[in-house]
């Protein structure tokens, strides 16, 4: 690739962010991308701040070694536990023109336009619940209006789409058990975020458990958008990305694994190569 390839670079803890991704593509297609999925050291749900922390910025530095400007973490849990000092320590010591963004601020900006009682549910990996990120956003952006928030982990979910295990009875019962707790902690809840990149991929199963009314917001195709709007309002950084509709696939396990997961998220082919982080 020349010197004037310039990739936005995607990255995921796995396979997850691909439901961000597609949408993205869609969205931008002209724009040359790099998806990169950690799949070896997957899930990060489950870990430390200190690991996602390290394991995010190597992705961060392997994709801005690739040629990206502009790199998106379409992972709730790095978004929630490594993004802030990301963008508030290492970028400005190292990279302070490059650009990293998350996906749950987009999110959160869209809450005060659906909810209309004011109660929204939040639902993610332990490590996204705990890290208290949704809650502290929300606050922060509705101040004036201040927004009731629920959280619920769901953490089965990611292992039920990573093991292909979407039609299973079991899922079912999870999802109905996990939407239970929601609503009986608020039953006041109209909105409810899925807060974690596997999740879209149980829409049709969530939306048969939630309650009749309840709007179920899919992050990617708000991501897709609010990147669109952020290019058009930073020409510097919109300039800087190159343009050649390209797409290039990396995961730092088997790319055979990857390569047929990946058709569950894409419904194209992926062929990807395998790299090493660290
Ligand atoms: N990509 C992660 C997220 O959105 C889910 C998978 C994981 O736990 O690594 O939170």
């Amino acid at each position: 690739m020349s010197s004037s390839y310039q990739p936005i670079g995607v990255f995921d803890s796995g396979y997850g962010g691909l439901t961000i991704f597609r949408e993205l593509i869609s969205e931008l297609p002209e724009y040359d991308f790099i998806y990169l999925g950690d799949n070896a050291r997957n899930p990060y749900g489950t870990r430390s701040f200190e690991v996602v922390y390290e394991y995010t910025l190597q992705a961060v530095v392997h994709l801005f070694e690739s040629g990206c400007e502009l790199v998106v973490l379409a992972c709730n849990t790095a978004s929630a536990k490594a993004l802030r000092t990301i963008q508030q320590q290492y970028l400005p010591l190292h990279h302070p023109d490059k650009r990293v963004l998350g996906v749950i601020r987009p999110s959160v900006e869209m809450i005060p336009f659906l909810t209309r009682t004011g109660h929204v549910g939040i639902l993610g990996t332990n490590g996204t619940v705990l890290s208290g990120s949704y809650p502290m956003e929300i606050a922060k952006l509705t101040a004036q209006n201040p927004i009731v928030v629920s959280q619920q982990a769901c953490p089965l979910w990611v292992p039920i789409v990573e093991n292909n295990q979407i039609d299973s009875p079991g899922t079912a019962f999870f999802v109905e058990e996990n939407l239970r707790n929601l609503f009986q902690t608020d039953a006041e809840i109209d909105t409810v975020i899925l807060g974690c990149t596997h999740y879209p991929l149980l829409e049709r199963i969530i939306r048969r458990f939630l309650p009749e009314g309840v709007t179920l917001v899919n992050q990617g195709p708000i991501v897709a958008n609010k990147l669109r709007d952020y290019l058009n309002r930073h020409p510097e950084m919109e300039q800087r990305c190159s343009k050649g509709g390209s797409r290039v696939y990396r995961t730092t396990e088997s790319p055979a694994n990857f390569d047929s997961l990946a058709n569950i998220f894409l419904d194209a082919p992926v062929k990807s190569q395998q790299v090493r982080l660290g």
